[in-house]
């Protein structure tokens, strides 16, 4: 049984210039996922549950486990003293630390604390996503927006958590995908998904097709294409549609498929967030043998101008996201965007 540690540490071995703070960094966002991880495990007892009667920069409003989630990464962090600047769904603005060690951090990291907080209420799987990046300005200060706004090409590593029937961290820095068993007993990560690999292609298709009436007609054509009666190519396809991204995304991580949250006329930026949701998650997609795209440019390229950023997201198995992609460019060219 190899735990996370022991992995992190092999794999750092084989870097000559690891300083061990990349190691330490990760292990810190794994004692944050612990602690929520056991207070999620709670919900239904005592008093977690339901709103806490704010709402966030995107006019979302914060659950108690939002913010609780949020403020256990942020600490988290902060102690560890890695990390510079951090951007959370749940803060507008960028959070940085007043103090040397976190000055000194050489890293910086964008995250959404609690992904899909609509199901906490009816126990189905939640997430934390999270992308980690190098600053780009001097040591000695706290991070800056700028040290955020890197393209996911740039990215060291990024992974989720995901809070499900077992509890999981899957993560890459680069060299492929793989994920860690929580052995509730001993309270630690065990390798239990090694190199995981997402099939070329498959049968699940995972949107909200209630939003039907306002997707572009490349989408409305794609849906009609997953519909269509061919055995030879397994279609109709199956659709399964659980409402957060991260295990939507991890079942078809494992299963194959496809996942499209896309912009329509009204918001042709879509719903989720660039930094912390579709970039993080484009990164394990390319890593397994995947890919991702906003329809038309791969996710990873594109340049954020703002840490809440929103792009549309079709990510999954390479060739069903092709197919979408092939849809958007033949039938909703005018939702390209400008170069
Ligand atoms: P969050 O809970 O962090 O706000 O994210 C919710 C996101 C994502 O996880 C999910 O896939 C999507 O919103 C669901 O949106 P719809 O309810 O519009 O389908
Ligand atoms: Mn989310
Ligand atoms: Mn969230």
């Amino acid at each position: 049984m190899k735990t996370l540690i022991e992995f992190i540490n092999e794999e750092q071995a084989h870097n000559p210039n690891a300083t061990g703070e990349f190691s330490r960094l990760l292990n810190d966002i794994t004692i944050a996922a612990k602690i929520v991880n056991r207070e999620i495990n709670k919900a239904g007892l005592g008093d977690i549950m339901g709103y806490e009667g704010k709402q966030n920069v995107q006019g979302e409003d914060q659950k108690k486990l939002d913010v609780f989630a949020n403020d256990m990464f942020i600490e988290a962090l902060k102690h560890g003293g890695q990390c510079c600047a951090i951007a959370s769904e749940e803060d507008e603005g960028l959070i940085t630390f007043n103090n040397k060690l976190s000055n000194n951090g050489k890293y910086v990291v964008a995250m959404d604390p609690l992904d899909g907080s609509s199901n906490i209420e009816v126990n189905v799987s939640i997430g934390t996503i999270f992308s980690i990046f190098k600053r780009i300005s001097e040591p000695g200060k706290p991070g800056t927006v700028d040290d955020l706004l890197q393209a996911g090409n740039q990215l060291v590593a990024a992974g989720y958590i995901i809070y499900g029937s077992s509890t999981m961290l899957v993560y890459s820095t680069g060299h492929g995908v793989n994920g860690f068993t929580l052995d509730p007993s001993v309270g630690l990560f065990l390798m239990s998904h090694p190199k995981m690999k997402i099939p070329e292609g498959g049968n699940i298709y995972s949107i909200n097709e209630a939003n039907y009436i306002y997707f572009p007609d490349g989408v409305k054509e794609y849906l009609r294409y997953c519909q269509e009666d061919d055995p030879k190519t397994n279609r109709p396809y199956t659709t399964r549609y659980i409402g957060s991204l991260v295990a939507d995304f991890h079942r078809n991580l494992i299963r194959g498929g496809i996942y499209l949250y896309p912009g329509t006329r009204k918001n042709p930026d879509g719903k989720l967030r660039l930094l912390y949701e579709n970039v993080p998650v484009a990164f394990l997609a390319e890593q397994a043998g995947g890919k991702a795209s906003d329809g038309f440019r791969r996710i990873l390229d594109i340049q954020p101008n703002e840490i809440h950023q929103r792009t549309p997201f079709f990510v999954g198995s390479k060739h069903m996201v092709e197919k979408a992609e092939y849809f958007m460019r033949y039938y909703s060219k005018e939702f390209e965007p400008k170069k």
